[in-house]
């Protein structure tokens, strides 16, 4: 046992502190931060949201970070030591920006396709995600910084987040929601969030699946904080496993809860594990006492600049090639004269998600800026936009817009009083909305004023915006032009800081002509403080755009076009209302593949979309929300630097309907788990139906073939096994190939998927090379809960092992008998409970 693991005396507790200094610990301290105690050498720990990259405490463009790959993306390379890696550059962020805490990694999984924060979430198999998100933690943990698994259980869409209640059947709710998250406690998670949602009639801050099987039989000893603001009650949350309220001071803890334990409505012993179980907490990350934070080197982790290789190299393995009719790709380089890069998201690098997994890195590069790069100086390359998407207007930046007040690039911002006082001032980089300093007192706030002189690099109807609710006013040189209120759309608590309403006005400018922006937004209690000054440049018709583009496609060598869904479209607090790709991208595709036939569609989106050009385009790769150096891996894909090494961790559907596409939306607040165990791929497979591409497909720039399968005749109940797949690299290249596992139980006494993950292993070859891929079939992997017993039983009898490169293409078939006779019990291996023999 490590110092860090020993438990925490009970008197250390009970005698150091009163009923009301515990209540304060647990209660949080501030929007991101717990509360510090002097007496016990404790300083508050400051958390972070992830999953992306360490935002910080705050929202603020000029608190930067690194913007890694999407957790889709980071799953689709099914690559659990990059994913380790990944987690120890996450480590160094977090402590190069004084962070105890990742909210991360996001383990709830893709039931529907049209789940807003996919992108945020690994994967919609169980098991895929619990493996990439063990070594998510186990990275970002060895660096010294708490993981937080999120957010447990049962949130898998956004609608009616914060009161949907989840209707799960238990044997479903072990076998797939939960499983992920017990993955992450045999990691040794150090945090686990509570979700806003109910499972089965209770709020998951009040849930007893905090304690059973969370804190009991899993024995996880670590801090369940809810989610922000998701406990709404003294008592019932204060007797439940939630440990820590976030954020802080919430009302309905501190004194109120030391109240309720003073008058026996609460148990002490229930706070006092709290209490214990956040210091245990602040020892691991080095808040407590003398123990110091685990420093970045320590982790092994690369600090800052160092890491963007790594974040290169994931992009690329993490894209996934769904075509490549002809060997199109890759493309190469001393064959190109002339290259279009088509799309609205070629320049404007769509990197991300939306909501808090959001961050600010300090730079990006677009798949405009990456192909650049890649191409000698002799190439020509050219882009054309083609369609618009945005459904948010821009912010004003610092390229067109100098500060009044100081001449520098930039917006002068000032916080006024209700008779014109000046609170506060600051010069900022663009008219974003940023946070204040808590410190600041704006208590007797009023309106906020941002102003700008703004120089138009281009000529036409320009559009200048004020986001924010309430009252807003816009002139432009001393002109009013906006004059307007704007009421909330949305009690989702992210609304106010992620997507708050705006307002617009046309302004006409001549080339260069310079203009100063005046914005006002009066700001009233509730309505959050975000205010932003917003510049959308002009823009040809629809129509002039959409020809530019593909005549640009007409005159190329071959031609990429970038498009996709954007941290608009993709975003907390929502879920999207379509999988059609936005503003008409799918005419724009179809157009230009039919002007080039050398065209590669790169799609850049969280998670599926809609393709019904996908057979007029010769070559389709997934890139995702691909992080800051998303562009350059793509690039090192496009021209064969690196193999696209993704494989898909979602089934893409061809239609937005039909037996296993489910939807989000709740019935009377209650969202039914209906398809129980046939979640993604089983869903598919159990309707008997064909999706646009299965779970697990991708192509890599190697040809296989499957050769042999060989695996042990009979195994033990409650053992796991090996299997021994034998596969030649037919093609060109060097290549790496995902081997995956199923499993079939034929004539089965208790209802199953029609096939089941059960392992995976990557391989590499020469070409021509012949390897053999051993991957493990874990026990859990042949086991069902049993409802009747509560416990994990293996059935007896024959199980059909199926080997190959996707979900819906399993070339190899083995059977595997598990005995009838043998041990009852088996503890399989480390870290994984006991499975029975049935
Ligand atoms: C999200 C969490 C996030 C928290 C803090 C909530 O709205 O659901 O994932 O960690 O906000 O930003």
């Amino acid at each position: 046992m490590t110092a860090i693991d020993t438990p925490l005396p009970r008197r250390a507790v009970a005698d150091g502190l009163d009923t009301a200094r515990k209540a304060r610990l647990v209660s949080g301290g501030g929007t991101f931060r717990t509360s510090g105690e002097p007496a016990l050498g404790l300083r508050p720990v400051v958390t972070s949201d992830g999953p992306i990259g360490v935002r910080g405490e705050c929202w603020d463009e000029t608190d930067t970070a690194l913007a890694l790959p999407s957790p889709t993306a980071m799953a689709a390379s099914w690559d659990e030591e990059l994913v380790e890696r990944l987690g120890a550059v996450l480590a160094a962020e977090a402590r190069r920006k004084g962070v105890d805490m990742l909210l991360a990694p996001t383990l709830n999984l893709h039931r529907s396709p049209f789940a807003g924060r996919n992108f945020e979430c690994f994967a919609e198999d169980p098991l895929l995600t619990g493996r990439i998100g063990a070594a998510y933690i186990r990275g970002l943990q060895g660096g010294g910084v708490a993981a937080t698994a999120k957010h447990y259980v049962g949130n898998e869409s956004e609608t009616e987040r914060l009161t949907l209640d989840a209707a799960i059947d238990e044997r479903t709710l072990r076998e797939v929601y939960l499983a992920p998250f017990e993955a992450a406690v045999r990691a040794g998670v150090w945090a686990v969030m509570s979700a806003y949602n109910g499972v089965n009639g209770r709020a998951m801050s009040e849930s007893p699946l905090l304690d059973e099987p969370l804190k009991g039989e899993w024995g996880f000893d670590g801090v369940v904080v809810s989610d922000w603001g998701a406990v709404r009650s003294t008592e019932a949350a204060g007797a439940a496993g939630v440990d820590l309220a976030m954020p802080g001071p919430n009302e309905r803890w501190g004194e109120r809860l030391a109240e309720a334990v003073r008058a026996g409505r609460v148990p002490e012993a229930a706070l006092d594990d709290k209490v214990r179980r956040l210091l245990r907490l602040a020892r691991r990350v080095g808040a407590l006492g003398e123990a110091a934070p685990v420093s970045a080197s320590a982790a092994g982790g690369a600090p800052g600049e160092d890491a963007r290789p790594l974040l290169r190299r994931a992009a690329a393995a993490g894209a996934v090639l769904l075509e490549n009719r002809g060997g199109l790709l890759p493309l190469d380089p001393a064959r190109l004269r002339r290259i279009a890069v088509i799309g609205p998201n070629a320049a404007a690098a769509r990197i991300q998600g939306g909501g808090s997994a959001s961050v600010y890195p300090a730079s990006v590069v677009s798949p405009l800026d990456g192909i650049r790069a890649a191409l000698p100086d002799g190439v020509e390359v050219r882009h054309a936009a083609g369609v618009r998407t945005s459904v948010r207007p821009q912010p004003v930046g610092p390229a067109d817009c100098r500060n009044p007040v100081t001449g520098a690039p930039g917006v002068h911002v000032r916080f006024l009083d209700a008779g014109g006082t000046v609170l506060h001032h600051e010069d900022r980089p663009s008219g974003r909305s940023f946070e204040i300093d808590e410190t600041v007192d704006l208590s007797a706030l009023h309106s906020v004023e941002l102003r700008t002189v703004l120089r138009a690099p281009a000529a036409g109807r320009w559009r200048f915006g004020v986001v924010g609710l309430g009252a807003v006013s816009l002139r432009a040189d001393g002109r009013t032009v906006l004059d307007a209120y704007a009421e909330p759309e949305s009690d989702d608590p992210t609304y106010l800081h992620v997507a708050p309403a705006f307002r617009q006005a046309g302004v006409e400018l001549a080339q260069g002509q310079e203009v100063e922006l005046l914005a006002r937004r009066i700001v009233e209690p509730g309505h959050g403080k975000v205010v932003a000054l917003t510049a959308d440049a002009p823009a040809g018709t629809p129509e002039e755009e959409f020809a530019a583009a593909v005549a640009l496609a007409r005159g190329a060598d071959a031609v990429v076009v970038v498009v996709g869904t954007s941290e608009q479209h993709e975003s907390e607090g929502f879920d999207r209302g379509t999988l059609e790709l936005p503003g008409g991208q799918d005419a724009l595709v179809s157009a230009v593949a039919a002007a080039n036939p050398a065209t590669v569609v790169v799609v850049n989106s969280g998670g599926p979309v809609l393709m019904p050009w996908c057979g007029e385009a010769r070559a389709v790769l997934l890139g995702w929300f691909p992080g800051q150096e998303g562009g350059d891996g793509l690039a090192d894909v496009l021209f064969g630097r690196a193999e696209p090494g993704g494989r898909l961790p979602a089934t893409w559907p061809a239609t937005g309907h039909g037996p296993a596409v489910l939807g989000t939306r709740p019935l009377d607040g209650v969202l039914a788990y209906r398809e129980g165990l046939d979640i993604g791929h089983r869903g598919w497979l159990r309707a008997g139906a064909e999706p646009a591409y299965w779970f697990g497909h991708g192509l890599g720039y190697g040809s296989w073939e499957y050769l042999a399968v060989e695996v042990p005749r009979r195994i033990a109940p409650g053992a796991g096994f090996t299997v021994r797949a034998v596969l030649r690299n037919t093609g060109r290249r060097s290549s790496r190939e995902v081997v995956q596992v199923y499993l079939a139980r034929p004539g089965s006494a208790v209802a199953r998927p029609v096939r089941w993950l059960a392992g995976f292993a990557a391989v590499r070859a020469e070409p021509g090379q012949r390897v053999e891929a051993r991957i493990e079939v874990a026990p859990r992997a042949l086991a069902h809960w049993s409802v009747g017993e509560r416990r994990w039983l293996a059935e007896k009898g024959v199980f059909t092992v199926l080997v190959g490169p996707s979900c819906g293409d399993v070339p190899l078939a083995a059977a595997v008998e598990v005995a009838q006779a043998g041990p009852a019990l088996s503890a399989g291996p480390p870290g994984e409970g006991p499975v029975a023999g049935g």
